[in-house]
């Protein structure tokens, strides 16, 4: 198996202010990382800047979404550029919600992925499938097709993190099993290697963004295709 370096991402959603943001990146930046882990923190983009100056730098740091194009009459829209020009250098894309709240479609985050990694920063993608996709068996359908339109706009996966999130699990309270995670996570590699190349296959790191808890989370970082958490924990209201 290629290496893998682990990745744990936060999103931050839209939660905290200075004050409180203040305070989790002092116990962030005085905590002990491990050098094989790729630690990245996605914070509103009001704060991108403030995160990025106060943040250890061997902290990345993640939009939580952007826009397609560099510039223009996009009110309240905001651009990769704008996101590197603050010094962060990932965005998360296709967040179920951004899909299922503001209803963005496959393909309008298609076009944001490629405008992201033309623009150089690093993309989390997030796929996944909602209660009634997986309760009618659909699931592999939903992702296979999210994955799909995310592939067509990627020439570089060098960049790119795929996240797995099952909606069903996303502070619901409800919890996918590990086995349940991996399963998917080894399908969607095969799909990579299928659909893509096995270069791609083995070396993109496809991590889990269910509810991650203190109490699940060793069990799933020790499935095969396992590569990492996109979690909320640290900021919960
Ligand atoms: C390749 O992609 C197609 C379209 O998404 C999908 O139906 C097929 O299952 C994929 N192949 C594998 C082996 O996953």
């Amino acid at each position: 198996m290629a290496l893998r370096s682990f990745f744990v991402g936060g999103n931050w959603k839209m939660n905290g202010n200075k004050g409180i943001l203040g305070e989790l990146i002092l116990s962030l930046n005085t905590s002990s990382l491990q050098d094989d882990t790729e630690v990245v923190c996605a914070a509103p983009s009001i704060y991108l800047d403030f995160v990025r100056s106060c943040l250890d730098p061997r902290i990345g740091v993640a939009a939580q979404n952007c826009f397609k194009v560099s510039k223009g009459a996009f009110t309240g829209e905001i651009s990769p550029a704008m996101i590197k020009d603050c010094g962060a250098d990932w965005v998360i894309l296709g967040h179920s919600e951004r899909r299922h709240v503001f209803g963005e479609s496959d393909e309008l985050i298609g076009q944001k992925v490629a405008h992201a990694l033309e623009s150089d920063l690093g993309v989390i993608a997030c796929v996944g499938e909602k209660l009634e996709e997986r309760e009618a068996g659909t699931t592999e359908e939903v992702v296979y097709a999210q994955t799909q339109v995310i592939a067509e706009n990627v020439k570089d996966w060098g960049k790119v993190v795929l996240a797995y999130e099952p909606v069903w699990a996303i502070g619901t309270g409800k919890t996918a099993t590990p086995e349940q995670a991996q399963e998917v996570h080894e399908k969607l590699r095969v799909w990579l290697r299928a659909n893509v190349s096995d270069d791609v296959a083995d070396s993109v790191r496809i991590i889990y963004g269910g509810s991650v808890t203190g109490a699940n989370c060793r069990e799933l970082a020790s499935q095969a295709d396992v590569d990492g958490f996109l979690t909320e924990a640290g900021l919960q209201a």
